[in-house]
């Protein structure tokens, strides 16, 4: 051992020592990692470019395919001490660099192929519950199919705001994903999908998986007669999430409607308490707390009526809707900008917000933190008997470069087992009805009784998360949602939402 710790200071010695040109021109070494090592000041000592830490990334699980030694790096922030590693030389990392762009996610060039090729993943699934729930299905993949590199492309940005765009990027260049994740519904019309996505219908009707399904789900799959779109979730995007020990110690109750809701945003407030914990700098929670906040005013068939033409966004409960969003923002952290979807469940997990407005991808923080004893679950105010639905599944590319390793993941997606162990991590029942919930850990109790609302309550697609309207009408209501929270002014919003209505195709009166 200390032999070998010798020779690995003495070869680091020697990188220290020599000019890094010098070194790398003689094509390239073996590098063991120190303490206080990490991949960009490598770079940086061997070739004076911090940004180079990608070509050592991709030498390294290029040299792990053949040879088990040299460590594999799934996460460049992330390198042990003792790792061993492959240096490239110079010229190897320059060719590398000049061809590699990591803002256009060509995640796939850091790895290896496997002997049966990739799977390029491509999501947005990067929070501590996100990531723990889609590792879970990729852990069953790489079981049945150790030949294939799986590659893990995650973009983080809820709700997808950073990935959809640079998915449609990908697409349209011709370099696609193998698979990627989107929303059941009208999210897969950004993808014009006859021109660049495979209907996946067979595997639907081979795996028997439609059989399964709720009609509520299955009727959002289609368009124009084809599914793009194969589901492995549904999520319930209306929930209030409740710190239990801070309602008792500022001894009120859980508030069912506005009223009771902005009564006790004013007493937690005189206590010092933040009422409701929020980040938005995912872009999309305003848009999300703001339909929510909708539906909880004028209801499930006023909110759905809104988005098919058959009620105007001139009505006066538009209005309502705007005047209590503006009082509900006003109970949220003042440092809301600062965080995201996440900062704002963490405030509820560590006892700094009485209450959270977000889908149930927040309870795979609360599991993943192991606050299920003290983080509870109610209707946000005016909510009872709605159900948000938002489900997430995956496409696949016409161009999939590995499309063979694609249908294999979307086979795995649609089975019990797998939506079981993702579901469990996610916050989210399954996208079939024969999960069996009491096998869910400790956040049994919530799964039972999504299941059981998903099959009794009023059933909304989501429009902030891609089900309820097309993708530019989404756009405009996220921009609304946005400006509103800054100059809270009710007319001009309310006319947008008119005018924003209008553009979509339903002419209001
Ligand atoms: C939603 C998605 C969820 C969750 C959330 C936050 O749009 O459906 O799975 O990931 O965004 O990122």
């Amino acid at each position: 051992m200390k032999k070998f710790l010798s020779i690995a200071m003495l070869i680091a010695l020697l990188a220290v020592m020599m000019p890094a040109s010098m070194v790398n021109a003689q094509g390239g070494e073996d590098y063991t990692v120190q303490a206080d090592d990490w991949l960009s000041k490598l770079a940086d000592k061997f070739y004076g470019d911090v940004n180079a830490y990608w070509a050592i990334m991709s030498a390294t699980n290029q040299a792990n395919a053949d040879d088990p030694s040299y460590v594999k790096i799934t996460n460049p922030d992330v390198v042990e001490v003792g790792s061993k590693l492959r240096i490239p030389s110079s010229d190897e990392a320059v060719a590398f660099m000049a061809d590699f762009s990591p803002e256009d996610a060509q995640i796939e060039k850091l790895f290896a192929s496997g002997a049966e090729g990739q799977l390029l993943a491509g999501n947005w699934w990067t929070s501590t519950g996100e990531f723990a729930a889609i590792n879970a299905v990729y852990d069953i993949y790489r079981q049945e199919y150790p030949e294939v590199e799986l590659i893990h492309a995650g973009l983080a940005g809820g709700g997808g705001v950073n990935f959809k765009g640079a998915n449609l990027n990908k697409l349209i260049a011709g370099d696609p994903f193998d698979v990627f994740q989107l929303h059941v519904g009208l999210e897969a019309e950004l993808y014009s999908p006859e021109e660049f996505l495979r209907p996946l219908d067979d595997i639907l009707a081979e795996t028997g998986a439609l059989d399964v399904m709720p009609p509520d789900l299955t009727d959002l799959l289609k368009i124009r007669g084809n599914s793009y779109t194969v589901p492995m979730n549904i999520h319930r995007g209306n929930v209030m999430w409740t710190n239990t020990r801070l309602l008792e110690q500022a001894g009120v109750e859980v508030p069912t409607t506005f009223e009771e809701f902005f009564a006790v945003c004013d007493q937690l407030q005189s206590q010092g308490i933040v009422p409701l914990g929020m980040g938005i700098a995912d872009g999309f929670e305003l848009a999300h707390t703001f339909e929510v906040v909708l539906a909880g005013t004028v209801g499930a068939e006023n909110t759905k009526g809104l988005f098919n033409g058959t009620v105007s966004w001139t009505d006066p409960g538009v209005t309502e809707a705007l005047e209590n969003y503006g009082k509900v923002l006003d109970c949220t952290n003042e440092d809301r900008s600062a965080g995201n979807w996440v900062q704002g469940i963490a405030l509820v997990i560590n006892d700094q917000a009485a209450f959270s407005i977000m889908g149930d991808w927040a309870y795979g923080e609360v599991i993943g933190f192991d606050a299920t004893d003290y983080v509870t679950w109610n209707s946000p105010p005016g909510n009872q008997g709605q159900f948000f639905l938002v489900s997430d599944g995956f496409a696949i590319p016409k161009e999939a470069p590995n499309p063979e390793n694609a249908r294999r993941f979307i086979e795995i997606i649609t089975r019990k087992d797998a939506q079981e162990a993702f579901n469990k991590l996610k916050g989210s029942i399954c996208a079939r009805t024969d999960c069996d919930y009491s096998d869910f850990g400790p956040g049994s109790a919530y799964f039972q009784g999504s299941a059981d609302d998903f099959a009794t309550n009023a059933i909304i697609p989501m429009v902030t998360h891609g089900s309820g309207a097309i993708p530019s009408w989404q756009d405009q209501f996220y921009q609304i949602a946005t400006q509103f929270a800054s100059d809270r002014d009710v007319a001009s919003a309310q006319a947008a939402l008119v005018l924003a209505a209008e553009d979509a195709g339903y002419p209001q009166q």
